[in-house]
């Protein structure tokens, strides 16, 4: 479907022809704020951790719906650079349950052609983690289908600051002008470089703020909030949210 465009009743008629083969409407790269975990646990009497145990199934199931469906490119916030606030043994639940994840999941992106990147200072993370990151993100390297792109000790105002830290330096060597600075510098260098623009944001949990994520490369996607909480997101809920992106008109700041 062609989207920002007006379009006249057979126009409407074909783009549901479209639809159908599409199940993602276009949208090349959706990114998920994954919130609720707490509250889900909540209302059912139970620990946090099984609240984060439980939306660690969800990003299982949600990362084999996407690729089945089509999308190439899923951003996920898992871990952002305000959550180090949160009190420690609930740091350490859920970087126990990033451990877990990559350890049982890692084939299963292998087998389904799934390329994992990361953005964010990962770096900052334990010693051991970073080393299973980095054996995933080499293993995975070549998969073509989709990019599944896990944000962990991530902030978008922290890449910015990364990013002017890196153009100030290829200033001051000499290799840019200033005045010469381009989007296109700003998005080379921005940690989801390579991914597809970013068609659509998920929010789960009926809370309608950004939260310090994607804050260049949502200049332009499509917004859909939702109520349910980040465990109970499943394929109908993903399907609702790409059918509500193929009815929005993308003009770009045109007509
Ligand atoms: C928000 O729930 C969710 C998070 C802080 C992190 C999301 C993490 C996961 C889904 C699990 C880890 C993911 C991977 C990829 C291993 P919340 O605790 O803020 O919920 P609340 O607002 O209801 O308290």
């Amino acid at each position: 479907m062609k989207l920002g465009r007006s379009k006249s009743g057979s126009e409407d008629q074909r783009d549901s022809a479209d639809n159908a083969a599409d199940p993602t409407y276009g949208a090349r790269h959706i990114a998920i704020i994954m919130d609720g975990n707490g509250r889900w646990a909540k209302r059912k009497h139970l620990p946090r951790a099984m609240g984060h145990k439980k939306g660690v199934e969800a990003v299982r199931q949600i990362v084999r719906d996407a690729g089945e469906m089509g999308v190439e490119a899923l951003t996920l916030y898992a871990f952002s650079s305000e959550n180090w606030n949160r009190p420690e043994d609930e740091v350490s639940d859920l970087m126990g349950l990033l451990r877990q994840y990559i350890q049982s999941d890692l084939n299963e992106f292998l087998e389904n052609g799934v390329r994992l990147k990361v953005i964010g200072n990962y770096q900052a993370l334990a010693p051991d983690i970073v080393s299973m990151i980095d054996d995933a993100l080499r293993k995975t390297a070549s998969n073509k289908k989709m990019t599944v792109a896990v944000a962990l000790n991530y902030g978008a105002q922290d890449e910015l600051v990364r990013v002017t830290q890196k153009l100030a330096q290829s200033v001051s060597d000499g290799d840019i002008k200033a005045d010469q600075i381009t989007n296109e510098h700003i998005s080379q260098r921005l940690d989801t470089s390579g991914l597809p623009p970013l068609d659509l944001l998920i929010r789960t949990s009926g809370e309608l703020r950004l939260s310090n994520f994607l804050l260049w490369q949502s200049a332009y996607s499509e917004l859909y909030f939702t109520d349910t909480l980040w465990p109970d997101f499943d394929r109908k809920e993903l399907e609702n949210a790409l059918k509500s992106f193929g009815e929005r008109d993308r003009r770009y700041g045109g007509r």
